[in-house]
């Protein structure tokens, strides 16, 4: 290990096999983590080639089990987003592709900091689970076309040691070691396509756009060198998506959207990544005609009912998919009125996901116990005018000390500016797409 840390810090290349044999031991226990630190730093600084970066991803998709779904039929496809501030957008996808036919056997994670994750997200139906073994999973596809599982599986222990060392250790923004870091997991997850929906802005990991591309760049030559059809949407994240943060209030947007009154902008990111989908899969030959079958999909009524179909199907009581106010329901209710008129030029989309944490929606620590109910709807996004005294946002909280906290934090969220700013299109751009 010594050898190979030296050759890295000097700029030199490492092989496959020394690549593949690192991350072997590694993950065994029999390189320590002082020693893998400094490979991480020496990376950090160096970078690695396209051929490393393959090496390191499918080492780490082999450090696990590697999920197999021969046993369902067609093509499956598999969407993941790097993360935002009210992304609930698996929760409103998954049903509108596979009403389309599209098999998805997903896996999700839950969230951590001030970013939520699926799972908790998808707990709002009462009795629901993700804790479904790899048998149910692949029966469940097979019958009704979609399901969503846990990590329950030994997914790319290489990458959760590895990137628990770099959180630590100031290496976590090396653009090869976060494409690996993804690529793996998805690789290791059995999908035949992967729909990537890359974020840049505050609420991001790639702050800046070129970032973003750069990765979306790096993420679709892993994907489609290893064989898989992948395709990565570039998207904004510079203010939260939709109006809901909050676990069982994203639920409620989300079904909204499956009705056909979402968000704007929520519904546009779900209509574009649901084309690719339905592309990668070949259940569409070009982006009007998957959009035409998805609209179509949300107007009779299918992907609503497809949604009800994979809660039942997974212990869930799915009567708040038609009757969201039997979702979990916080006990205070609190608007924000704007305390000067002006248009809202910037919203710090951080400080937003961090207001949510604060109201309890959201863990702290991996052991936090996280409040369903809880969360905000803003009223006003990037572009819009307020009059001093409108709402802001309605704060949904369990906790009158955390109503506060969450308040003067929301209070930081928000710039104001005399003119109103040029709009940010939502979709920057997308890698790997050749229709
Ligand atoms: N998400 C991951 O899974 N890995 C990274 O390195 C960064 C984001």
């Amino acid at each position: 290990m010594y050898d190979l840390i030296m050759k890295k810090r000097n700029g030199r290349a490492l092989t496959a096999e020394e690549i593949q044999e690192m991350i072997q031991e590694y993950t065994a226990g029999h390189i320590p983590d002082y020693q893998m630190s400094a490979m991480m730093m020496a990376v950090y600084f160096q970078g690695m080639s396209a051929d490393e970066t393959a090496a390191l991803t499918m080492a780490m998709a082999r450090s696990g089990d590697m999920v197999d779904l021969s046993s369902i039929s067609g093509v499956k496809v598999d969407k993941h987003s790097t993360g935002g501030v009210g992304d609930k957008t698996s929760i409103a996808l998954t049903p509108m592709v596979a009403a389309c036919g599209v098999k998805i056997a997903k896996m999700s994670g839950r969230g951590l900091g001030h970013t939520g994750g699926t799972i908790d997200k998808l707990e709002s139906f009462p009795g629901f689970t993700t804790g479904i073994t790899e048998e149910h999973f692949v029966r469940q596809v097979n019958e009704i076309g979609v399901a969503i599982m846990g990590q329950t599986l030994d997914i790319a222990p290489a990458d959760k040691k590895l990137y628990a060392l770099r959180d630590v250790t100031a290496t976590v923004d090396q653009m090869s070691l976060i494409a690996s870091s993804i690529m793996s997991k998805k690789l290791a997850s059995g999908a035949d396509a992967i729909v990537l929906d890359v974020k840049t802005g505050s609420g991001a990991f790639m702050k800046r756009e070129e970032d973003a591309f750069a990765l979306a760049r790096e993420m679709t030559a892993l994907g489609n060198g290893a064989g898989k059809k992948t395709i990565a949407v570039v998207s904004d994240m510079d203010q939260p998506l939709g109006y809901a943060v909050g676990n069982a209030l994203e639920v409620e947007e989300a079904i909204a959207t499956l009705r056909g009154a979402g968000p704007q902008d929520f519904t546009r990111l779900c209509m574009t990544l649901g084309s690719y989908m339905l592309i990668a899969a070949g259940a569409a030959q070009s982006r009007e005609e998957a959009e035409k079958r998805l609209s179509e999909a949300i107007r009779n009524g299918s992907a609503l009912e497809k949604l009800a179909e994979m809660v039942r199907a997974q212990g869930g009581d799915p009567a708040a998919v038609y009757d969201p106010s039997l979702l979990p329901k916080a006990s205070m209710i609190q608007e924000i009125p704007a305390l000067q008129e002006g248009y809202v030029e910037k919203i710090d989309c951080d400080e937003i996901g961090v207001c949510s944490l604060l109201l309890g929606g959201g863990r702290e620590t991996k052991e936090s116990v996280i409040d369903l109910s809880v969360g905000l709807v803003l009223h006003k996004k990037r572009g819009d005018f307020v009059q001093a005294g409108e709402s802001l946002a309605t704060l949904y909280a369990n906790d009158r000390e955390r109503l506060g906290a969450a308040e003067q934090r929301f209070r930081r969220a928000y710039h104001f500016g005399k003119r109103q700013p040029a709009q940010a299109p939502l979709i920057k751009g997308t890698v790997g797409d050749s229709f």
